[in-house]
């Protein structure tokens, strides 16, 4: 199975999660352009959704599919997104395509963050994939610094700009031994608008598509056992 196979796998899996005449928060990358295409013949069950980018956003309208304004909402039961790298804790580096504050919002708001990946990006530990810190323009060099002094090597995203209009760093060689630390410590910096380490808010559930099928993971709460 190829590696787009695998990713339209974990976007079918996802399916299931999707609640009947709620609004579907509604992420990005190319495992969740699947998961749009594979929702678009559900859209008179559900009540609309939210995109955590503008590309997201115009392929759910080219499927007729209602797109609403996170103003406009009150609840948003499921967020379904990808993710670049993920650990067995559902801890997670996102925004290898550049949405990560929207998607960072997205899934705090949302009840059930549903993950959806193939099998490649389950790793030990976060950091292999360079971090992206999305930074206000005047805070490029100073927010570099920061990071450099804290092991990174930086690299501004070339001709890139976010949604939002700033700039994103991508910070090569960290080894993200604590990630909630870590995620705190960068947004910190004045000028981070956003980083790319989902610790604090992780997924609640991982479906990681295999040749074999799709393993499901879920977040063990404090407090409660593995099932
Ligand atoms: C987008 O900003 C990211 O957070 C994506 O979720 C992540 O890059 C995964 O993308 P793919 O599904 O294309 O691998």
């Amino acid at each position: 199975m190829t590696q787009d196979e695998l990713k339209r796998l974990a976007a079918q899996a996802a399916l299931r999660y999707v609640v009947e005449d709620a609004v579907i928060g509604v992420g990005s990358g190319s495992t969740v352009n699947h998961f749009i295409d594979l929702l678009a013949p559900l859209k008179n069950r559900i009540a609309g959704a939210v995109a955590a980018s503008v590309a997201s956003a115009e392929r759910l309208r080219r499927h007729g599919i209602r797109v609403l304004d996170l103003n406009q909402v009150d609840e948003l039961p499921v967020y379904v997104d990808g993710a670049d790298e993920v650990t067995e804790h559902l801890a997670m580096i996102k925004g290898g395509g550049g949405a990560l504050t929207h998607e960072k919002i997205l899934a705090e708001v949302a009840k059930q963050f549903v993950c959806i990946c193939d099998e490649s990006k389950l790793v030990p530990v976060l950091g292999k994939y360079p971090l992206p810190i999305e930074v206000i323009p005047m805070a490029r060099s100073y927010v570099a610094r920061e990071m450099a002094k804290r092991g990174a090597h930086p690299v501004l995203r070339d001709g890139f700009k976010t949604d939002n209009g700033h700039v994103v760093l991508d910070c090569h060689g960290l080894t993200i031994l604590d990630p909630p630390k870590m995620e705190s410590e960068i947004n910190d910096i004045p000028g981070v608008v956003t980083n790319g380490i989902f610790a604090r808010r992780p997924a609640d559930v991982l479906l990681l598509a295999m040749p074999s099928g799709v393993r499901t993971l879920r977040r063990q709460r404090p407090g409660t056992t593995r099932a």
